[in-house]
């Protein structure tokens, strides 16, 4: 009878115990892993704080007004002209430039590519934007610019 008590107690502790352990050893792996990767911790809190937030997110509206220098526009083959502020603000989210600008479309074409975007990937409407930006892409982007372009500048790996 006694030892058959001790026996239940002994089992009791030693599960109590092996609990407290995992409880331990799972807040430490917990912690390892944050340590890691704190943007998940950042992805928790703005998933629980602000549903009402999810407009802000970049890919779904257009760019503040931002400074390009010289330097940035010729790394992506943009050039300065009427427009390219437009460019800037609406094309320049969700992909790089040099998507824009290793493509060449007549009018027609760009204005297909943004009603694509537009159905499929989640492009705003562009409103009065809409024109300009379609006008500096025809013109500076077009299919019969391909002899006078700016020769691309290619890097050639050693295979
Ligand atoms: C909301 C996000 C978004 C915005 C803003 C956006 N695009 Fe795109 N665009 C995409 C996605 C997604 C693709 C497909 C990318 C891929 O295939 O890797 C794409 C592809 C393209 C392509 C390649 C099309 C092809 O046939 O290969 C061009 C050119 C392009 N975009 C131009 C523009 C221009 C010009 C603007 C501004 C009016 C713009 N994009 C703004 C999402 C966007």
């Amino acid at each position: 009878m006694k030892e058959q008590d001790l026996k239940k107690m002994l089992r009791f502790i030693f599960i109590l115990g092996s609990l407290a352990m995992l409880l331990v050893i799972s807040m430490i792996v917990g912690t390892m892993l944050i340590q890691q990767h704190p943007e998940w911790l950042h992805a928790l809190k703005e998933n629980h704080s602000s549903k009402n937030n999810i407009s802000n997110q970049q890919e779904n509206e257009p760019n503040e007004e931002v400074e390009w220098t010289p330097e940035a526009l010729e790394a992506v083959g943009l050039v300065e002209g009427e427009g390219l502020q437009l460019v800037l603000t609406h094309c320049t989210n969700c992909h790089s430039a040099k998507l824009i600008t290793q493509n060449r479309f007549t009018k027609e074409g760009w204005i297909q590519v943004i009603r694509w975007m537009q159905a499929t990937q989640g492009l705003w409407e562009l409103g009065d934007a809409e024109a300009e930006i379609v006008t500096y892409l025809s013109k500076h982007f077009a299919p019969e610019a391909r002899g006078r372009r700016i020769p691309l500048e290619v890097e050639w790996y050693d295979l």
